[in-house]
């Protein structure tokens, strides 16, 4: 083995490699092998971190309640309380569609489905680009619509809605709003409920919850008559649903 020259002055003393290397400042030397590793899988752990928020229905909703505070209006998706309480005022035997207004993250959606709406009968439409997807990932067996819900009476006639036998248009026996009507600006307010009560089938039922716990139901200004109504206080804010038909059809 070669040894470099030694070049120290009378007293100095060969120093061994490694000995030197030992004695480099850290930053020349580099952080040993086991920090490296520890950094590299942190930096692995947040990037999944990061990846899990970003997909996660909690950050999603939370990224469209800042980027369209109005058409969201609300802190947080449903309580399961109050899915579940709307759910129940469906009942998945009756016949036609059972068609959600503004499915979110899809918390109702859910409740629906645990309730044994079918899920060729339940169609859920959603304005958000990035909501609509969501939902179309969350539930791949059904049809999701990336629409406006002011478009409902034209979609439905259309046939848009269902896969009913020669695309005739199955009637709508249930419509399940989530949609913040408060916070929707009144014209586009009311477009989409005289859509709704145009769609809707003529013993239907709309079911509407919303966080004003006194006052009348802004459907009934489009002629459907409240038919029954619930506080959901497990919710935040704590809710109320309106059950609604068309007047004279208990
Ligand atoms: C209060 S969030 C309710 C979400 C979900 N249903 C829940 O209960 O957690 C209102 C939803 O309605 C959607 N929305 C608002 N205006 C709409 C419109 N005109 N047509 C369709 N969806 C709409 C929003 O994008 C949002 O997803």
């Amino acid at each position: 083995m070669t040894r470099p020259p030694f070049s120290g002055g009378p007293n100095a003393r060969p120093t061994h490699p490694l000995t030197r290397a030992a004695r480099m400042p850290l930053a020349e030397a580099g952080p040993p092998l086991a920090v490296r590793a520890a950094r590299v899988s942190v930096a692995r752990m947040r990037r999944a971190v990061a990846r899990a928020v970003r997909h996660s229905p909690h950050s999603l909703f939370l990224r469209e309640l800042v980027t369209q505070p109005g058409t969201v209006g609300a802190i947080c998706a449903s309580s399961p309380r109050l899915a579940a309480r709307m759910a129940e005022q469906v009942d998945p035997t009756a016949d036609g569609l059972v068609v959600e207004l503004g499915g979110g993250t899809g918390v109702i959606t859910a409740a629906l489905l645990a309730r044994g709406v079918a899920p060729e009968r339940l169609v859920v439409i959603e304005q958000s680009e990035a909501l609509a997807a969501h939902l179309g990932r969350r539930f791949p067996q059904l049809r999701v619509l990336r629409a406006d819900a002011a478009e409902l009476a034209q979609l439905h006639a259309q046939g848009a809605l269902s896969g009913g036998p020669n695309g005739a248009p199955l009637p709508i026996a249930y419509i399940v709003s989530g949609l913040p009507l408060l916070s929707i600006p009144l014209p586009a307010r009311q477009r989409i409920l005289q859509a709704g009560a145009q769609a809707l089938a003529p013993n239907g039922r709309l079911l509407q919850f919303t966080y004003a716990l006194r006052g009348p139901s802004p459907w009934q200004s489009a002629g459907l008559a409240r038919l029954h109504c619930e506080r959901v206080l497990a919710n935040l804010p704590p809710a109320r649903i309106d059950v609604l038909g068309r007047p004279g059809i208990g």
